[in-house]
């Protein structure tokens, strides 16, 4: 899915930019362009980038965690 269509990112971007390691707002900014030119997809994807950064967090819980706890 298309986010920002002005600068042409995509969910897919922002999520490989947020395992790359952009952790803000204004990372994503600097590095994808994101909500530099009209502003409109500004809270899609912020929304994004945090969804992102909470499954990289989820992800890696789960593979430390314990057999039993990764599946409960
Ligand atoms: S849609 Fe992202 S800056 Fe315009």
């Amino acid at each position: 899915m298309i986010v920002c269509v002005c600068r042409k990112v995509s969910d897919r971007d922002i999520e490989r930019a947020a395992r790359a390691g952009c952790a803000s707002f204004d990372d994503l900014q600097m590095e994808l362009g994101v909500a530099t030119c009209c502003g409109r997809c500004a809270e899609c994807a912020q929304q994004t980038l945090e969804s992102a950064t909470h499954k990289q967090t989820v992800g890696a819980r789960a593979a430390c965690a314990p057999r039993e706890l990764a599946l409960a």
